[in-house]
């Protein structure tokens, strides 16, 4: 790992799933951390658990990035040295629902952001890309230097976003960016204080089993099992929240001694599992069977993703290496504690 320099690091997001994660690991890693979140898919309670698990406390700024005044008054009132940013919309069948807020809340909060750091100097920047800017068919492992491409709103605002921090770092020299493409993030702090708290019924694979094995759901669908896969199931690469954490602390440090302007990172295993194997997997951490049926593909699903991260472990000294066994009593650790989530505000 490269040397860690501390900095005072905005985290835009940092109530949220993989920002919560992160902010420990940053604050571990010796750095100040500074928050802001407008809550609108995360929870207030979130910043008393990171208080209680880091010892520290977490100066919260509340507010929606798009306010140009706020963020424009943060950066003047606080000495920022870099930024990680977490904050957007992430749920791809919403965006297709809901396009325009989709690109404004993802976009704007960026440019408002962006603008902010310009102004007052702030040029290192972590932004939170997904492999789902390899859009539905590129070839597996997926390296860094696929072209990219999307099929919803939500993957085109990352598209969209990562072209928008490359023409800004051409602009620029001194900037230096970080878009970290991650894989399927799953898994929850050991604690069992933090993790992932779907608002509704659960989209992804992990925490829809997690709700199934605490009664919230009755059985998990298994969307297709036609696929050209070993066992016909959908084939991810599921990582869990604390590597990819450490990789954002990587990435950051990085930032400090790279030539390069732009840096474009993978954070995944490298490994797929079919829904199946995560299905029994969880049944282990669990310690009995859970209840499934196997119904139709879900449209805009692949066969299979999963990641390259060869790049990263080279540049970054980073390298996931929790199991799929790690990522399930984790998480079933995470949902036993909090059968409801959090609780409300
Ligand atoms: P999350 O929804 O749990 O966290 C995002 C946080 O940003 C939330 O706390 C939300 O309240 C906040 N936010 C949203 N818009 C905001 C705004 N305009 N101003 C201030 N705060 C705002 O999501 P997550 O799973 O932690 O994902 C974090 C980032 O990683 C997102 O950009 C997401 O697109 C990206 N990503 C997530 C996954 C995944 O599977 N979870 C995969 C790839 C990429
Ligand atoms: C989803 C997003 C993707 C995002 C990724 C991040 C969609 C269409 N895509 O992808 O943009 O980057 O999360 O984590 O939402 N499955 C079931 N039953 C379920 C849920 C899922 O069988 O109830 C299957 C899916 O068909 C898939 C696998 O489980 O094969 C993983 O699904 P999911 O967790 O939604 O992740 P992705 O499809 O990779």
């Amino acid at each position: 790992m490269p040397t860690v320099t501390a900095m005072r690091v905005l985290v835009s997001g940092g109530a949220g799933y993989i920002g919560s994660h992160t902010v420990v690991q940053l604050v571990a890693a010796g750095h100040d951390v500074v928050v802001v979140d407008n809550f609108a898919n995360s929870n207030p309670t979130v910043v008393n658990r990171l208080e209680a698990l880091t010892g520290q406390h977490l100066p919260l700024h509340a507010f929606d990035l798009r306010d140009v005044d706020k963020t424009e008054h943060l950066f003047a009132h606080d000495r920022i040295d870099a930024v990680v940013h977490f904050a957007g919309f992430k749920a791809v069948g919403e965006s297709v629902e809901l396009p325009l807020e989709y690109y404004e809340n993802n976009l704007g909060a960026t440019f408002s952001l962006v603008r902010a750091m310009q102004r007052h100097n702030v040029d290192k920047l972590v932004f939170s890309s997904s492999a789902t800017v390899y859009g539905a068919e590129a070839p597996v492992p997926m390296t860094e230097a696929l072209p990219t491409s999307a099929t919803n709103p939500y993957g085109w605002t990352k598209v969209m976003i990562e072209q928008v921090l490359r023409d800004v770092a051409a602009a620029r020299p001194s900037w230096r960016i970080a878009l970290l493409r991650y894989f399927n993030p799953v898994g929850a702090h050991p604690s069992g204080t933090i993790g992932e708290d779907p608002a509704d019924i659960p989209n992804n694979l992990m925490p829809y089993i997690a709700q199934v094995a605490v009664g919230r759901r009755d059985k998990l669908r298994v969307f297709g099992n036609d696929y050209d896969t070993p066992d016909g199931t959908g084939v991810r690469d599921y990582i869990h929240v604390e590597d990819l954490a450490a990789g954002h602390v990587a990435a950051l440090a990085k930032l400090t001694t790279t030539d390069a302007s732009v840096s474009t990172w993978n954070l995944g295993t490298g490994h797929g599992t079919s829904v199946m194997d995560l299905l029994h997997a969880f049944e282990r951490a669990v310690g009995h069977e859970l209840p499934y049926e196997v119904v139709g593909r879900r449209a805009g699903d692949i066969a299979a993703s999963y990641a390259d991260p060869s790049l990263a472990q080279k540049e970054l000294g980073w390298k996931a290496v929790r199991t799929i066994d790690d990522m399930c009593v984790d998480t079933w650790r995470w949902q036993r504690q909090n059968p409801d989530g959090y609780p409300s505000a």
